[in-house]
């Protein structure tokens, strides 16, 4: 099927684009790109006024599947993807069983094609089972094709172990490993960041050191073996500083920061509650400046959610009680377009730099671009688009997010994956056949 979309602005930082384009797709993918296409019998989509862009290609998401899918399900996680505008995704390895054998992998992998809603990556666990003791079957995952490898939502602690970890992973071509850099005796028995707000409720706090000693570690560790090593959810301005230190050396550190870090401090713990309770957890308004500045500047390499759906039953339970997560795969555009495009903090090129073209350039994975020849995976946006963020409306089986209630304008209107549109008007499309 041939489809022209025709008449919307583009802007594609991979090919220094932007500016009113018409864009053919052919065969799933880009076919030409100019500013006048003759549809010739291929099916014609008006985008005048609105924004087109390489679809979202987001790095860190929960998909729960397999084994806790009364938080989410690979079908609901990828379609609450599709509803946000995101034509790939990695899926963290904390399933049960982990994602530590080319079993689950492919289990991940067939799910999400049965879904058909958006690109899955599986990510590969670090240890065994995720318990932080012994190295996981690296030969069997990566010839599975995976390149990415987490114990996500737990450091590995012992450093000796990590160290030799990572010299085992430096000798796979294109394998990135991605640390969730945490202190835990730092952080333990914290439920929020610690600092003004801690103390003023009288809860523990987990200190700014809790990430940032680890992130030392951590770089030092990869410097060590030569590994590339991708820094998860920074959440610290000491951390940024430890980036800079890395980046300097030349070393292959990257990082990312989630929507979340960069748009609400602790102080969000007193509006919402547990729904705000994440890991690490929401810091301060120092830290967000810091962390949106090294976004501008390209120092943290992308945006990605940290997507961490729990039931609303979970989230109920109290503070000390409830798990950590926040479900962002939905509000992630929004959000970012209201709070950062919409008000000149961050140019819509930066964003789709952070958020398309570099997660892809990051693991080695088709898209990220509308060159082409590239595959036609594409979000239209209505950058005039208004509402207010409802958690009841989710794909995302997570019904709550500290979000709700926030005004937005600008949200994603069209996600077409391979050339198939996946969502129209924030209707996910369900697969036939
Ligand atoms: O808040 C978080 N939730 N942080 C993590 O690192 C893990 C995640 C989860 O899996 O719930």
């Amino acid at each position: 099927m041939r489809i022209c979309l025709k008449g919307g602005r583009m802007v594609d930082p991979s090919q220094d684009l932007e500016g009113r384009c018409d864009l053919l797709i052919e065969g799933g993918r880009v076919a030409a790109v100019e500013p006048q296409i003759s549809p010739g019998n291929a099916r014609i989509i008006d985008l005048t006024g609105k924004t087109v862009l390489p679809g979202f290609i987001d790095l860190h998401v929960h998909l729960r599947e397999p084994g806790f899918e009364d938080k989410e399900t690979i079908a609901s996680g990828t379609a609450a993807a599709a509803a946000g505008g995101i034509t790939s995704l990695a899926a963290m390895p904390n399933t049960e069983p982990a994602a530590d054998s080319a079993a689950v992998v492919e289990l991940v992998r067939r799910k999400a094609a049965a879904a058909g809603h958006c690109r899955v990556y599986p990510v590969g666990a670090l240890t065994r089972g995720r318990r932080g003791r012994e190295p996981a079957a690296f030969n069997e995952l990566y010839e599975a094709g995976v390149r990415a490898f987490s114990d996500d939502g737990s450091p590995v602690a012992d450093s000796r172990l990590f160290l030799q970890i990572m010299r085992a992973l430096a000798r796979f071509p294109g394998a990135v490993i991605i640390s969730h850099s945490e202190d835990l005796l730092l952080a333990a028995g914290g439920l929020l960041h610690e600092g003004a707000v801690s103390k003023r409720l009288g809860l523990p706090g987990i200190p700014a050191a809790a990430e940032t000693a680890a992130v030392a570690r951590d770089i030092i560790l990869a410097q060590a073996a030569g590994v590339p090593l991708h820094l998860a959810h920074l959440s610290t301005a000491g951390s940024v500083e430890l980036l800079a230190w890395a980046k300097e050396r030349g070393l292959p550190v990257t990082a990312e920061v989630t929507p979340h870090h960069l748009l609400l401090t602790a102080d969000e713990i007193s509006r919402s509650g547990a729904v705000a309770k994440v890991n690490p957890p929401l810091r301060t308004a120092d830290d967000c400046r810091a962390l949106l500045e090294a976004l501008r500047t390209g120092l943290i390499d992308i945006i990605a959610t940290d997507h961490a759906p729990h039931t609303p039953a979970e989230k109920a339970a109290g503070l000390k009680e409830a798990p950590c997560g926040i479900a962002g795969l939905e509000t992630a555009a929004p959000m970012l377009f209201t709070e950062l495009v919409g008000k000149g903090k961050l140019s819509l090129s930066d964003l789709v730099r952070a958020y398309s073209c570099r997660p892809a350039e990051l693991l080695g994975l088709e898209g990220g671009s509308l060159r082409r020849g590239a595959p036609a995976d594409i979000v239209v946006i209505d950058l005039e688009a208004e509402g207010v963020v409802d958690p009841k409306s989710f794909y995302s089986r997570a019904g709550q997010s500290p979000f709700a209630g926030s005004p937005y304008r600008g949200r994603p209107v069209m996600t077409i994956v391979g050339g198939k549109i996946k969502m129209e008007r924030g209707v996910v499309h369900e697969q036939k056949g």
